[in-house]
């Protein structure tokens, strides 16, 4: 697709008297346009994270230790923001986060997101607990790039079941999340006692799977709190280990990446044990509070695993600024997860489009404005510290 960050800019500005009727700009705005149109309830499951939601906010702080270093009278009419990820030229560094349980924000649920990404050419990560089952978004999405988020069951079949549906649902990739097999002290949720998947919501996955139902007495529509409670236990795989990470591996052909990693460590032993590719994740900081920030993660990760796969991160990227210092400090690409769910809630697909293609020309001037023309030339000389 041709993308014209200069052009875009201008039709914002040309608008004039319609900027009343413009949607939001800046994550903020979309923050606290979600919060005035959503329940209390979504609304805190989405802004909400671990404790007292410190890794959170480190992760967004991280990116203010870094600065761009900006070089000068470079030509930078032309600019190339692609990368190629396992043999698919991408238009940009950019994926949407696989973000569950999509219909407590929209009526469209994922449709709305997946259908976003398809016009951007940006790749779509459908969340294993999505509300709308695989093949109906595959369906919505033509032949657009698809990744399919596994949270391993405990039940292999079930595991394998899944795995066979993304892969003849035209899935390229396979994301398994690590870091979920238990779900964090969430406060906000606790007060509210909200858990959308106990409504029967983010179980589009579940209640499709023949496997899934052959585990049922009876079938999830006529006994939903039954299907709920066995979908919620087969997710909290508590003895998900390497071996299991093993099993999967052998079941697809498709490359898998591990989301999930802040520890150097464990990015040596993802790739021992055979991932296609390391995804720095704390989940949004909405597992483990007190934790280390992916962006703080990613340069001692980026060394243990010295070019072998793909390094992708998320969690805090909030503004092209972001990305370009992710990518500078190691990142081939990163995953947008918060600032696509708050403008779902706000605007639908349109307001998904909107601010994932506000990200993409905001990165793509700031690439220009610090020197680069192109994404690849981007690394560490980029930035600098600061104390
Ligand atoms: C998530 N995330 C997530 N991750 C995953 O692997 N499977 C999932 O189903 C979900 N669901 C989900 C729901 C909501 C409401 C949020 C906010 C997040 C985590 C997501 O993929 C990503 O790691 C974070 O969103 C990144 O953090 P920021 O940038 O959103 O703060």
């Amino acid at each position: 697709m041709t993308f014209d960050s200069e052009k875009l800019q201008m039709k914002i500005y040309e608008s004039g008297d319609g900027a009343a009727k413009l949607l939001p700009v800046s994550f903020d705005e979309w923050e606290s346009k979600a919060k005035s149109l959503l329940a209390a309830a979504p609304f805190g499951y989405v802004h909400g994270a671990a404790g007292a939601g410190d890794t959170n906010r480190s992760n967004v702080e991280a990116f203010q230790k870094y600065r761009i270093r900006p070089r000068v009278c470079c030509d930078i009419t032309k600019r190339d923001m692609s990368i190629s990820l396992f043999g698919a030229k991408l238009p940009f560094p950019v994926l949407f986060a696989p973000i569950g349980v999509n219909t407590i924000l929209h009526p469209e649920g994922e449709l709305a997101p997946a259908r976003a990404a398809s016009k951007l050419g940006i790749p779509y990560i459908l969340s294993n607990v999505s509300s709308i089952p695989m093949e109906t978004v595959a369906e919505a999405m033509g032949n657009h790039v698809r990744w399919f988020q596994l949270y391993p069951p405990k039940n292999h079949e079930l595991t394998r079941s899944f795995l066979e549906r993304a892969e003849a649902a035209g899935y390229s990739a396979i994301v398994v999340t690590v870091d979920s097999t238990l779900l964090g002290w969430r406060e906000t949720d606790l007060r509210n006692a909200y858990l959308p998947f106990l409504s029967g919501q983010g179980m589009g996955n579940y209640f499709t799977d023949p496997v899934f139902c052959s585990m049922l007495k009876e079938p999830p529509d006529q006994d939903k709190e039954a299907a709920v409670k066995l979908a919620l236990d087969e997710g909290n795989n508590t003895c998900f280990t390497w071996k299991e990470l093993d099993f999967i591996r052998q079941q697809t052909r498709l490359p898998v990446l591990i989301k999930g990693i802040t520890h150097p460590d464990d990015a040596v032993m993802a790739l021992e044990h055979g991932v296609d590719g390391i995804i720095v994740s704390n989940h949004g900081g909405r597992q483990l509070d007190g934790a280390v920030a992916t962006l703080d993660s990613l340069p001692a990760i980026g060394e243990a695993v010295q070019g072998k796969v793909p390094v992708l991160l998320d969690s805090g990227i909030r503004r092209g600024a972001d990305i370009l210092k992710a990518i500078a400090l190691g990142a081939d690409a990163v995953l947008i997860g918060r600032p696509y769910a708050y403008a779902l809630a706000v605007a639908g697909e349109t307001g998904v489009r909107e601010v994932m293609e506000h990200l993409v020309a905001e990165t793509e001037l700031q690439l220009a404005i610090s020197g680069k023309s192109s994404i690849r030339e981007v690394d560490a000389s980029l930035v600098v510290q600061v104390k």
